[in-house]
């Protein structure tokens, strides 16, 4: 146990409560930590305000959402009217309401602006793979968390879409049948789905999502922070052992933060009062109408953050399935021209290969959909081991590597604007060809990030100050 620490019985009571608390607790220990002594680089620009964006949503869900439930009821009979409820009766419900509907959206964009920032600037790198790694396992919460929530209001999209993707997990060989009996616990979705739903949405994976961040950012602080120049700011410290180009977290980044979070609200506010469906982006029209399992809509879409992996989904037809087997092929053939790989792996790379072509073409297409939509979110956990170029940010990496990561996002954006539209012949393909680029550029990262050529890396961070 640590000494208690005296202190003098004329000091102000507020730092007599301090010293009170922290001879039992560690406070100013853990402010200090993560805070006032954390060092974090000099030279952060605007893409490091989405951490602390991410965690005041979170807040704002979670404040909302108890507020919700104290209204809302998990009863297929009930559901809908209670949100009806929650709108027109109880005083501010509606502001309650959207705040939690218009938060799940921003939700998205702020962690996908995170992840993009991460993305560009190699923070998924050593020492930083963990903080990667949780962050995607967040992200993976993250959507069941949203697609159990829609499931709540009970309008016809919740059903719809809950009905769809359920439904999905029965095409999985064997189990699937059985696996969506199990999740839906019922043979459609009905009142079971909506309880067991709801009882995940508003405790399960919250836990789960708290967890994570926690040791997202314990993992963090852990190793310190990246920065645009992606150098290391703990190679050069002073006699004390502070990074020269580090500054304290509180109050430099703390006051960054909250302009930041000012602008956030801005606009936070602005659609919350006077756009909270936002074109049917954020809540979709259809879901104004009660659900009704003898009616389904003529046009089942998720909401926007789904759109992009929804796309690949549907990309995955049977035809897509030989062009599929082609790359298995092609991967299987590069494979026998790697010098470093003995016969022995060759022979099992190949013989891997047959099996998953064979697979390939006699499982339903439709399972291949599910497998290539889930591929799509789990290959971000394994980005730290793709990326083999000699520099961390894009800012010292061959100039074409910017057009690529602009690429990447202009068909990622495809992507999910397709998702939101009905199936067409068109669509189809530019989503086929979009899918293959989203996997073309994590696959191939291990050769193209060691291509071209590279700026020097400076040894310190570079920064003007303003
Ligand atoms: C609830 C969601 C999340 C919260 C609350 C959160 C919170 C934070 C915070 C507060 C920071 C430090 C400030 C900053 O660098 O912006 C951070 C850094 C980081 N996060 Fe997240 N995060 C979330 C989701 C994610 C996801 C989904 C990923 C990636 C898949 C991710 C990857 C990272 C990385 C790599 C860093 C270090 C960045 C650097 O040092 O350059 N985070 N996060």
């Amino acid at each position: 146990m640590a000494e208690f620490k005296e202190i003098s019985p004329d000091a102000p009571l507020a730092q007599k409560t301090l010293n009170w608390i922290d001879n039992r607790f560690p406070l100013s220990k853990l402010f200090n930590e993560h805070m006032a002594e954390y060092y974090a680089p000099k030279n952060f620009n605007w893409w490091y305000i989405f951490g602390s964006l991410a965690l005041v949503v979170l807040v704002i869900q979670i404040v909302t959402g108890i507020f919700l439930v104290m209204h809302y009821k998990p009863d297929a009979a009930l559901a809908f009217a209670s949100v009806e409820y929650i709108m027109r009766d109880v005083p501010w419900g509606w502001l309650i309401r959207y705040m939690h509907s218009t938060g799940a959206s921003a939700f998205f964009i702020v962690v996908y602006l995170h992840m993009y920032r991460g993305l560009i600037y190699g923070s998924y790198r050593k020492p930083r793979e963990l903080v990667w790694v949780f962050g995607c396992g967040i992200f993976l919460a993250l959507m069941a968390e949203a697609f159990m929530g829609y499931l709540l209001p009970w309008g016809q999209m919740s059903y719809w879409g809950a009905q769809v993707i359920v439904n999905l997990f029965s095409a999985i060989p064997v189990v699937g049948p059985d696996l969506a009996l199990l999740i839906r616990g019922d043979f459609v979705v009905g009142d079971a789905t909506l309880n067991r739903f709801f009882s995940f949405h508003v405790i399960a994976v919250p836990l789960v999502l708290l967890g994570l961040v926690v040791a997202h950012i314990i993992a963090l602080h852990e190793v310190g922070s990246n920065n645009p120049d992606g150098v290391e700011i703990k190679a050069h410290k002073d006699a004390n052992g502070i990074p020269l180009d580090g500054i304290p977290f509180h109050p430099y980044y703390s006051v960054h933060d909250i302009f930041g979070l000012g602008l956030f609200l801005m606009a936070f506010t602005a659609i919350v009062f006077f756009a909270p469906e936002f074109g049917g982006y954020f809540l979709e029209f259809n879901n104004f109408i009660p659900a009704d399992p003898l009616k389904t809509p003529p046009h089942i879409a998720p909401v926007w953050y789904f759109t992009p992996f929804y796309s690949m989904l549907r990309a995955i037809t049977s035809e897509m399935m030989y062009v599929l087997v082609g790359c298995v092929a092609l991967a299987a053939l590069g494979a026998l021209f790697i010098g470093r790989l003995n016969a022995i792996i060759k022979v099992g790379v190949l013989g891997v290969a047959a099996v998953l072509a064979v697979a390939m073409l006699t499982i339903d297409a439709k399972f291949w959909g599910v497998v290539v939509m889930g591929a799509a979110v789990i290959i971000l956990f394994f980005l730290p081991w793709l990326d083999f170029s000699p520099a961390k940010s894009i800012r010292y990496r061959p100039s074409w590597n910017k057009w690529l990561y602009a690429v990447f996002v202009i068909n990622f954006l495809i992507l999910g604007y397709l998702g939101v539209l009905p199936p067409s012949p068109v669509g189809e393909r530019v989503s086929q060809v979009g899918t293959l680029f989203y996997f073309g550029f994590f696959l191939l990262m291990p050769w193209w990030s060691t291509k071209g050529e590279f700026k020097p890396v400076p040894d310190r961070v570079t920064f003007k100050p303003h």
